[in-house]
């Protein structure tokens, strides 16, 4: 398969063809990385949703595999997880040969169409030949709705302190953590959320796990949860908590709330007051791969690369919009306090075409870095002559057409700028500028753009501030040019490497 349509990422994961959201069910098992996505198989709008599915070794490759999970008679299937239920808890597989177990939700159309509230529940499928068939659980659902319109997107880890089954779920806006000893029967633990962090839009996909702290003997436990609208640059976001959990219930660390609390509160519809994970407006719903083994021990996570704003009607016509690169996720101590960071996972280094090695020197006002490569990563270096200088890294087509990634001195905030990047005519909430704070002190920026023929995400501060945009340029983005100030900029050290395309 080629996959070379225009506006086609070369190394993102992209379905074959029709619609795609959220990531699901995403589990490592028996040597694969499953990765399943919210999809609709027959046309590039959001519609009846079914679980697409494919496999990877390395997360960056991916092998298309037939569509898990079909829509039945209790629903479309929404977001939701997967685990391997290794001691066999729920009974469906055997000790020797483990199901795979997907808990996610259903969502009852005649249901909301007759006004109820009670249309969405969660279900349960297993399966017991490494995800190639799979059997839904004759009691569906497995978690029946209170009364609750947002009652959705069940991410499920096993919690081995108290030997149990936790479920992450999102209930309008806030979190409930419901337990199960065999996936089965779930019984509610604690509510969390209400009236702390973003709440300018419902909240969606949520994710526990501990994490180490970088450069400690201690862990906390950080859940993900995305909102839309209520995103610091608008539309959908995906902001996150510190703290610990229990078994039981989930509370804040006391300097994260602290700093949360500071916030102003956001107006409704806006939602300015959170710490998110990524600052740029394409990555959704993102949450963490299942089962991963502990000798690798990482934290792996992938998101959907756009924003309810825009997402049906963005200008790609067999199939739509792709996902984040998998990036690894840790914990540090930062200025700011303790913040999440990310980066793109090492595998992605597997895939260089040619690599370009820029020579340190000082920038008069405009030097061209790579011109023929678009599809690669860049790593930047940059040291300012003093404080308080702007720079910017354009990304340009002989089009005129072009997208910058830049830091503003005075607001100390990257930004990508996406005015002038191509076709914006679909939406008019898809230009324009969008921010993100920079949150160290350092003197120099360390900077990695991730970039592809549709998106580019950057690793500011060795990923301690994380952005990504998407667009739709006529032709694809192959001059990369450091603009800054005459003399204001050293570039220190820097190497562009081009990148596979991983179709061919
Ligand atoms: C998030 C979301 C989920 C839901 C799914 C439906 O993007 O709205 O809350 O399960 O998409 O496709």
């Amino acid at each position: 398969q080629q996959f070379d349509e225009q506006h086609r990422s070369q190394f993102h994961f992209t379905p074959p063809a029709g619609w795609m959201n959220d990531p699901n069910g995403m589990v490592y098992h028996k040597g694969e990385y499953h990765l399943f996505y919210q999809h609709n198989p027959d046309t590039t709008i959001w519609a009846p949703m079914h679980w697409g599915h494919a496999v990877s070794k390395d997360m960056i490759h991916w092998e298309h595999l037939p569509i898990a999970l079909y829509p039945d008679s209790l629903g479309m299937i929404f977001s939701g997880s997967a685990v391997v239920d290794v001691n066999n808890t729920s009974g469906l597989g055997t000790k020797d040969n483990p199901a795979l177990v997907a808990i996610y939700t259903y969502h009852n159309m005649e249901g909301e169409r007759a006004g109820r509230t009670d249309f969405q529940t969660q279900g349960l499928a297993y399966s017991l030949d490494n995800g190639r068939s799979w059997q839904k659980h004759q009691a569906n659902p497995v978690l029946k709705n209170p009364g609750i319109r947002d009652f959705r997107d069940p991410k499920v880890a096993w919690y081995e302190a108290g030997k149990k089954w936790i479920m992450t779920l999102a209930v309008a806006d806030h979190i409930s953590f419901y337990s199960s000893k065999n996936l089965l029967d779930w019984k509610l633990e604690s509510d969390f959320g209400k009236g702390i962090g973003a709440h300018g839009g419902v909240w969606e996909c949520p994710d526990l796990f501990k994490l180490p702290v970088e450069g400690s003997d201690q862990e906390k436990w950080v859940l993900l949860v995305s909102i839309n609208p209520g995103g610091p640059n608008g539309g959908s976001a995906t902001q996150y908590f510190i703290g610990d959990f229990d078994g039981s219930r989930f509370v804040m660390d006391r300097q994260f709330e602290t700093t949360l609390k500071s916030k102003p509160v956001a107006e409704a519809g806006k939602g300015h007051e959170g710490i998110w994970l990524d600052y740029g407006r394409d990555n959704y719903a993102g949450v963490t791969w299942a089962n991963v083994p502990e000798q690798d021990g990482r934290r792996l996570f992938m998101g959907w690369m756009s924003n309810w704003d825009y997402a049906n009607v963005v200008p790609s016509e067999k199939w739509r919009s792709a996902m984040t690169i998998a990036r690894t996720l840790s914990l540090e101590n930062t200025p700011a306090g303790l913040r999440v960071v990310s980066k793109p996972v090492k595998e992605l280094e597997s895939y260089v075409a040619a690599t370009n090695t820029l020579d340190a020197q000082t920038i008069s006002d405009s030097l061209v870095l790579s011109d023929k490569f678009s599809a690669f990563d860049l790593s930047l270096e940059l040291e300012p002559a003093a404080a308080g200088r702007d720079f910017a890294i354009e990304l340009s087509n002989g089009r005129n057409q072009k997208v910058l990634v830049g830091y503003n001195a005075s607001q100390n905030q990257y930004y990508i700028d996406r005015t002038n990047a191509g076709d914006h005519s679909f939406s008019d909430k898809f230009g324009g500028i969008q921010y993100g704070p920079r949150i160290v002190t350092d003197k120099s920026f360390n900077l990695r753009l991730v970039v592809d023929v549709a998106s580019v995400e950057l690793f500011a501060d060795g990923g301690k501030t994380t952005m990504t945009a998407i667009y739709f340029p006529d032709e694809p983005f192959t001059t990369v040019r450091l603009v800054a100030a005459k003399g204001a900029y050293k570039l220190s050290s820097g190497k562009i490497v081009g990148l596979k395309s991983i179709w061919n």
